[in-house]
């Protein structure tokens, strides 16, 4: 079996970090971090939560001012810099590391890995290695948390590989699809003082059922699927789905 390989590439360093919450503004609005949080309270319930790719905070800080007890992973520093300046953010246990590898003290009733970041690890090896990883972290009967796209293959005509996901007057985002490896680029042209800049990040797309068979290698079974965090049905309408994945209590 392929194994994972070396610490990936950090594309969250300090000339992204300190824009990233401007840059994703709408994802910092009370209306699309409440629903978060309210799930992911009632999966931690009175236990610790485990947040892999914690960013500048913008869930766990929430979540743990709700009285759960929150720690990350994080692999860009200046991401983990932009947490710490935030009220809250000093008190946050973080361990610097790869969410596919890095060990973290203690067990976690939940873990969790929002905003299509299980698709920053670019390999199905890395992807799987994460299930994995959560697993040995989470309690019985603790669950995992994954928000994702669903790929976007249906509106890909046959032969090409450019896919426009924004155009806006300061923004236009081009997704650089290969289906031969589920490999993709996004190319994000962003208007900065009048000028536009390309910034480009690596990525792979993963299916909802290639992420069961994952969760079923680490020994964990589907327990939710919805189509948004509002538990919305998920259908072949769905543009992401939030899956929750429950570890044996046994
Ligand atoms: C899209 S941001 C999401 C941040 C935060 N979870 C949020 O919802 O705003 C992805 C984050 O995951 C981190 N990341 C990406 N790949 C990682 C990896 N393999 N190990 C640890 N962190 C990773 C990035 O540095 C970045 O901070």
């Amino acid at each position: 079996m392929q194994q994972p390989t070396n610490q990936p590439a950090d594309h969250f360093g300090a000339d992204v970090a300190p824009t990233y919450d401007e840059n994703a503004a709408a994802m910092f609005e009370a209306g699309a971090i409440d629903p978060v949080v309210d799930l992911l309270a009632e999966l931690a319930g009175d236990g610790r939560a485990l947040e892999l790719g914690i960013g500048t905070g913008r869930i766990a800080l929430p979540l743990a001012a709700r009285g759960v007890p929150v720690a990350g992973i994080e692999l860009s520093e200046a991401m983990v810099d932009q947490l710490r300046a935030k009220p809250g953010g000093a008190d946050i246990p973080i361990t610097i590391g790869d969410f596919a590898t890095a060990e973290v003290d203690g067990t976690f009733r939940t873990a969790y890995l929002v905003f299509n970041t299980i698709m920053n690890l670019t390999s199905q090896a890395t992807q799987v290695a994460c299930f994995r990883n959560v697993a040995t972290h989470l309690e019985p009967g603790g669950t995992f948390l994954i928000e994702v796209m669903t790929p976007r293959l249906q509106s890909l005509p046959s032969g090409e590989t450019m896919q426009v996901f924004d155009a806006s007057e300061d923004h236009w985002g081009v997704d650089e699809v290969d289906v031969a490896t589920q490999r993709s680029v996004s190319h994000h042209f962003r208007k900065i003082d009048g000028t536009f800049e390309l910034r480009s990040m690596p990525f792979r797309y993963v299916w909802p059922s290639e992420l069961d068979l994952m969760a079923q290698l680490a020994g964990m079974t589907l327990r939710d699927r919805w189509g948004g965090w509002h538990r919305e049905p998920f259908t072949s309408e769905s543009r992401q789905h939030v899956s929750v994945w429950e570890k044996p209590a046994g």
